[in-house]
Order: structure tokens, then C-alpha cells, then sequence
């Protein structure tokens, strides 16, 4: 079996298993999903999306359906196209057009941690193991105990053993916060709904470049571990800035994947005037060119607005236009 994630316009994506002799769409179908679809037959073009990763065929259909040159470009027949591995494939619909909704996972507390004054860790075990999938970067909502409400949480690390790890700023006040400061214990019961988010790691075809802003550096804990697991053949470079000292966590991990992903280095940056951090200011003053490689480079950054917002800003007056750019922004949650 292949697994395929179908990843659909507004952001929800669903895990499909589909064996190497199945045509995508079927199995789609087989489990209730009803992705674009008309003719069946390679001659619509209704069902193209694009495949961002993974190896397939192609299947057979005529060029009104699909040009070579879209072909090229990743694009596929989900109709006639058959995975020969893993793949991650873009359906151009939401998830409500194809009937279909994120899924809710039932979770326990595994532990807790105080990361630092300002940071907290915590782990989350799903019963089955298998019952949670996503793709390193994506975020679920995570029920906030003894309330009816949700908060958004990255993933920091891919799922063992049905383990998924979080990291999250300490707001004095905020609703999470708080449980997760005073009260949240092992055994604690959760609900995830997810997973959700188009910031995740692309098939790595040129050099990297991550920039992570305080708790922000959680997607990129969890593509690192996918990345020890996939080494890139190309270098990745990460620029992770926070606030104040106290906001510099799991910079031991970090220097750990350093040493066990080729190609991999980063930086540390505090912006607080006072700290006595080498280097200080903001992710965009510790920026080398040799990281943007002219402008050949897929750029990830996550982190709080503002400086997401700032980040971008810089990009456009310095006329930096990288190969691609995803970013996710920590917005605060409306109450849900
Ligand atoms: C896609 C997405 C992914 C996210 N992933 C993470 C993550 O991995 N780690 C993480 O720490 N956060 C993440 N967030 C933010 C997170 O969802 C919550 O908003 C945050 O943890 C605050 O929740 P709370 O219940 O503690 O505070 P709330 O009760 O929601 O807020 C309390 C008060 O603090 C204010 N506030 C909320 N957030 C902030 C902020 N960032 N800065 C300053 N004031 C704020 C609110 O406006 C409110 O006045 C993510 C948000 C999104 C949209
Ligand atoms: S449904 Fe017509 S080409 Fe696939």
C-alpha cells in the first residue's frame, strides 16, 4: 500500500492507502472522498491536480485532458494515475465540495514539560497508533480540557509510536496556557481535529531556507526529523530569532540534527537589546546571501504575525524573490 494525502483547497488534508494496482481516484472513492471527478476515461482533464511529491504513472489519456507541458509540471489524472510510492497530491476543491471534513482523533496527555520560563512542551498519544497522519508542518486544533473551546498547535515532531510532540508559548492568561501551565497531567483526555495546513515540506529540489520565529520553530522541528529521516541532497539552513533569552528552547536538538543531517546548519538570534546573545536583532539582520543562493532557495517562515508580516516586507524592498515561499502565521485564535 501507498499512502496519499490529499490535500485540499482550504487547507484540511485526508490520508488515503491505495495499492500499487489501484488508480487513485477509485480508492479515493472507496473511502468516501469524492474528489473531482467526469469521465473516468483520461478525457475530461475534470480530476487533474497537481502531485507535489512521490513517484507515479501516468496512465493513459488524450491531450485535451492534460498537456505534456502540465504533465511535466506535476500535474496528474487522479482517473488513471497509479502511485508507486508515498505521494502528496493537491486537489484544486475544498474539502466540503468533496464531502468530506478534517478528521477527529481522541488523544491522552503523555507528559507535560516547562521548556523554559516562557515555553511549554507536551506530547500527545494516539489510541490506535495509526489513527493520526499528518505532513511535517501541518497544525490540529486541539481541544483545550474543561472548556468547549479549540487553540491551533504545529506539529514539533513527526508521529512515533502514535506520539506527536507540541510547543507553545506560555501567554500569562491564556485560556491553553493556563491548563497547560497549572493543571494538564498524563492521562488527560484530548481531541485533535486535522490535520490542517499547506505549510508543509515540499520535496526537496534546491537548497532551503527556514525561518523560525519564537515557537514558531515548531513545524521545523518536525520537518527536521523528516529530514534525518529522508536525507536532502541539498543544504538547509535555518535562522531561528526570538524575543528574549528565555524564548530559546530545544537548541540542543537542533545542534543534535546538526550533526546528524548532512548539510544542515543554523543560527540563533535574540532580539532583546539586553541579552548578552552573540548575535542579536531580528531573523532578516542574520540573513548571509549564501543562504539565499540568488534567489535559487525554497524559503519557509513561521512565526507571530508581526514578524512574518516583517520578514515579507524585507523580501519585497530587497527585491529577493525566492524560488518559493510558504509561510504560517501563529494568528491568536478567535474564540471557538
Ligand atoms: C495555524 C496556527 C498554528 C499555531 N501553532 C502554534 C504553535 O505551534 N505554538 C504556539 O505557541 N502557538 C501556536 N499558535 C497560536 C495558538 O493557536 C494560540 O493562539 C496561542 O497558544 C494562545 O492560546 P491561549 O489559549 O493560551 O491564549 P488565548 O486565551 O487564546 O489568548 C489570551 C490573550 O492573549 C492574546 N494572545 C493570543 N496569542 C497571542 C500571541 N501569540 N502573542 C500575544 N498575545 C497573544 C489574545 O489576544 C488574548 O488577549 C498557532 C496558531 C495558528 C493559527
Ligand atoms: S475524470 Fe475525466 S479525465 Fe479524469
Amino acid at each position: 500500500m501507498n499512502r496519499i494525502a490529499l490535500n485540499f483547497e482550504d487547507g484540511i488534508t485526508r490520508f488515503i492507502d491505495v495499492r500499487p494496482d489501484e488508480l487513485v481516484a477509485d480508492a479515493a472513492y472507496r473511502l468516501g472522498l469524492n474528489i473531482p471527478m467526469d469521465c473516468r476515461d483520461g478525457a475530461c482533464g475534470t480530476c487533474k491536480c497537481q502531485c507535489e511529491s512521490g513517484e507515479y504513472s501516468l496512465g493513459g489519456y488524450i491531450d485535451d485532458a492534460m498537456t505534456e507541458e502540465e504533465a511535466a509540471q506535476g500535474f496528474v489524472l487522479t482517473c488513471q494515475m497509479k502511485a508507486k510510492s508515498d505521494c502528496v497530491i493537491r486537489i484544486p476543491a475544498s474539502s466540503a465540495v468533496c464531502k468530506t471534513k478534517p478528521a477527529t482523533v481522541a488523544a491522552t496527555m503523555v507528559d507535560v514539560r516547562q521548556l523554559s520560563p516562557s515555553t511549554i512542551g507536551f506530547s500527545v498519544r494516539t489510541e490506535p497508533a495509526n489513527a493520526l497522519r499528518y505532513l511535517p508542518g501541518q497544525y490540529v486544533n486541539v481541544s483545550v480540557p474543561g472548556s468547549a473551546q479549540t487553540r491551533s498547535y504545529s506539529f514539533s515532531s513527526t508521529i512515533k509510536n502514535g506520539v506527536a510532540d507540541f510547543l507553545v508559548r506560555n501567554i500569562p492568561g491564556g485560556l491553553m496556557s493556563t491548563y497547560l501551565a497549572s493543571q494538564a497531567k498524563a492521562g488527560d483526555a484530548l481531541t485533535l481535529t486535522g490535520p490542517i495546513g499547506s505549510f508543509y515540506l515540499r520535496a526537496v529540489t534546491r537548497p532551503l531556507l527556514f525561518l523560525a520565529g519564537g515557537t514558531g520553530l515548531a513545524p521545523f522541528l518536525a520537518m527536521l526529523e523528516h529530514l534525518e529521516a529522508n536525507i536532502p541532497t541539498h543544504p538547509v539552513h535555518m535562522i531561528y530569532g526570538v524575543t528574549n533569552d528565555a524564548d530559546l528552547v530545544e537548541v540542543a536538538a537542533l545542534e543534535g540534527l546538526a550533526k546528524r543531517i548532512p548539510g544542515f546548519t543554523f543560527t540563533t538570534v535574540v532580539a532583546d537589546p539586553a541579552s548578552r546573545h552573540e548575535r542579536k536583532g531580528y531573523v532578516t539582520h542574520h540573513m548571509p546571501d549564501s543562504a539565499l543562493f540568488g534567489g535559487d532557495v525554497d524559503v519557509y517562515l513561521c512565526g507571530p504575525p508581526p514578524m512574518v508580516d516583517a520578514v515579507r516586507a524585507y523580501f519585497a524592498e530587497k527585491n529577493i524573490s525566492p524560488a518559493s515561499f510558504h509561510f504560517e502565521k501563529f494568528n491568536p485564535s478567535e474564540s471557538k
